[in-house]
Order: C-alpha cells, then sequence, then structure tokens
C-alpha cells in the first residue's frame, strides 16, 4: 500500500501539468522510494518508461528509441524489435512495415 508522498506526488502533478517542457529530478538515499513514487506518479498517464543504463550514450539511446518508437504508430505495436541490435536494422524494419501498410 503506497503512503504519504502527497508533498512529492503534488510537486510532480504540477510539473506535468504545464505546457512547457519539464525536467524533474529525483534524488536520494536507496530505498527511500523514488521508483515506488515514479510508478504511482504515471499511474493513468500516458508514459514511456526508461531506466537509463551505465553504458554508452549510443547504447543508451538505442534502448529509449525502443520503448519509444511503438507509441509512434499503431501499427508498430506488432513489429518485433529486438533488445539487443542495430539501431539502423530496426528504422529499416519501421520503414518497411509502415510502406506495407500503406500499400
Ligand atoms: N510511499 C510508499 N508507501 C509504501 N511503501 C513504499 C513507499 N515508497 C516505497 N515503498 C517501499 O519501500 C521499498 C523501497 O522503495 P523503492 O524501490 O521505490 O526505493 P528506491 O528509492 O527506488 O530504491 P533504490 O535506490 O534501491 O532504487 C519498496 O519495498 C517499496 O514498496
Ligand atoms: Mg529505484
Amino acid at each position: 500500500m503506497f503512503v504519504g508522498r502527497k508533498n512529492e506526488l503534488d510537486s510532480l502533478n504540477r510539473a506535468y501539468q504545464k505546457d512547457t517542457f519539464q525536467f524533474p529530478v529525483m534524488y536520494g538515499r536507496r530505498r527511500v522510494g523514488k521508483t515506488t513514487l515514479i510508478n504511482t506518479f504515471y499511474k493513468g498517464k500516458k508514459t514511456v518508461y526508461f531506466v537509463a543504463v551505465q553504458s554508452t550514450a549510443k547504447e543508451n539511446l538505442t534502448i529509449m528509441s525502443v520503448q519509444i518508437l511503438p507509441f509512434l504508430h499503431q501499427t508498430l505495436r506488432r513489429t518485433h524489435f529486438p533488445r539487443s541490435g542495430k539501431l539502423s536494422t530496426m528504422y529499416l524494419k519501421v520503414q518497411k512495415r509502415n510502406e506495407s501498410s500503406l500499400s
């Protein structure tokens, strides 16, 4: 059961309501409830969730793209995205699917 954190949730929701770009940063000791707060905040909202890994910018961009791309077009939801692999391969796959859905 989620308890408390009203101020923190209010603060995140205020940022969410704004129509300008927002970049809230959350930090705190281990096991203090950061992930739980994020999960509670995004419930019922259209969300792309991406956890960065300690690696290269390129790999992080690939992982983030895999999370975002299926939202871009309904047909993409049926596309299988490999967890690893070249970004260019993935784009080609998306392009092919779009072409076939248009013809
Ligand atoms: N508001 C809350 N109400 C009830 N339980 C909570 C709350 N926030 C966190 N918890 C519980 O506390 C534990 C730690 O929470 P959580 O994993 O969100 O912490 P964290 O800050 O993300 O930790 P880490 O730094 O390890 O990633 C979990 O078992 C979670 O269920
Ligand atoms: Mg966490």
